[in-house]
């Protein structure tokens, strides 16, 4: 069976693939109203939302006010409650999920959503009384074929140690597999939804082989570069975990971080192979640690090796890449397609605007 390409899958893999093929999955329940990308000015709306912050205001004439930040998978919304200001303060938390009852209005040229004169316009709800796809995004990627090129990447591999290796976490650990197939690749940078992971690691490897394929005159060990690419991200299945009501990061993935937890689990997984060789288990953890590439960007090591200065370089283009696809997408979602040219907001990861062309660039529009 070794690099036949020929796979049978689990049975958790197999249903967690059918899950991500099924349309239904992406689509959220109508009961828990629109998405706050789909809201519209003059729009009356009952919407499950999430408080992501609060505070309590006075105007100049002595009028309380309670200021909100309610969000979901799409983007958020400023939430004001006139009425029940007092009330609604001690019921919400940082947190809360909730469906809100109110009317969508344009306020300092942003749209607001003000809550209804009713102590039942904010009804709080609990897990299992909202639908999670409000607030966990999914890849838009065909999963089963990720991991199904995955595993051709696998076979593709000549050293033993490190094909060994490989199949044992992504293959032989069908829980690991399945997590890694479901997990994000952050909460929001990039990447920050279901099947983030999988997506994002894949591109790394193709990438890197293609820098690598680049230099035919240097001996660049593509093994290494494959599994590196693969594994450099995997700490992310313990770092982060799917809530209900959204991406979170776990304890072990605050206090630890996703560069030592894989590192771990690195080794956990090499003592499995007899005999694995601790010069190239080495070279491996080098990678993982040295990805971000640089110190300030929460790397312990620089990348000292041909194959980990690769990585770090697909790694950061990949990144970027899809953190501007998706503030390109989110502009474009708040103005409009139609404009040749947007400027963004300010993106605090990027740390700067950025410019994205309209979908109908002005021209040939229909
Ligand atoms: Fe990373
Ligand atoms: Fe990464």
């Amino acid at each position: 069976m070794e690099g036949s390409g020929f796979l049978k899958l689990g049975d958790l893999l197999r249903e967690k693939m059918d899950e991500f093929s099924d349309e239904a999955e992406k689509t959220v329940s109508q009961k828990d109203g629109k998405l706050v990308s789909e809201m519209d000015v003059d729009d009356y709306s009952r919407s499950v939302l999430k408080v992501t912050s609060k505070r309590m205001q006075t105007t100049r004439d002595g009028k309380h006010f309670l200021l909100l930040t309610l969000a979901d998978r799409s983007g958020m919304i400023r939430g004001i409650d006139w009425h029940n200001a007092e009330l609604n303060d001690k019921r919400l938390k940082i947190g809360t999920v909730a469906r809100f009852d109110g009317k969508i209005s344009l306020f300092d040229s942003k749209k607001q959503f003000n809550i209804r004169n009713s102590k039942n316009a904010v009804q709080i709800l609990s897990t299992g009384e909202f639908d999670p796809k409000k607030f966990v995004e999914i890849t838009s990627r065909d999963v089963r074929e990720l991991y199904d090129n995955l595993i051709k990447l696998l076979d593709r591999i000549n050293d033993d140690d490190i094909r060994e290796l490989l199949k044992e976490i992504f293959v032989k650990d069908e829980r690991f597999a399945v997590a890694f197939l479901e997990a994000p690749a952050a909460v929001t940078v990039h990447h920050g939804y279901k099947g983030g992971l999988i997506e994002h690691s894949m591109d790394v490897a193709k990438l890197a082989e293609q820098m690598t394929a680049n230099y035919p005159g240097m001996d660049i060990n593509m093994d290494i570069v494959i599994a590196g690419s693969l594994l450099h991200d995997i700490g992310k299945v313990r770092e982060y975990s799917i809530k209900p009501s959204g991406i979170e990061r776990t304890s072990q993935g605050e206090l630890i971080g996703h560069i030592v937890i894989g590192v771990n689990m690195l080794h956990e997984y090499a003592m499995k192979v007899k005999g694995f060789d601790s010069e190239l288990l080495t070279e491996l953890e080098h990678i993982i640690l040295s990805h971000h590439g640089e110190v300030e960007w929460g790397a312990p090591v620089l990348p000292k090796t041909i194959e980990a200065m690769i990585i770090h370089g697909a790694d950061n283009i990949d990144s970027k890449v899809a953190q501007f696809r998706e503030w390109s997408e989110k502009t474009l979602e708040e103005n409009g397609t139609n404009d040749k040219y947007h400027w963004s907001n300010y993106n605090k990861y990027l740390s700067r605007r950025i410019r994205v062309r309209g979908i109908n660039n002005g021209e040939g529009v229909e």
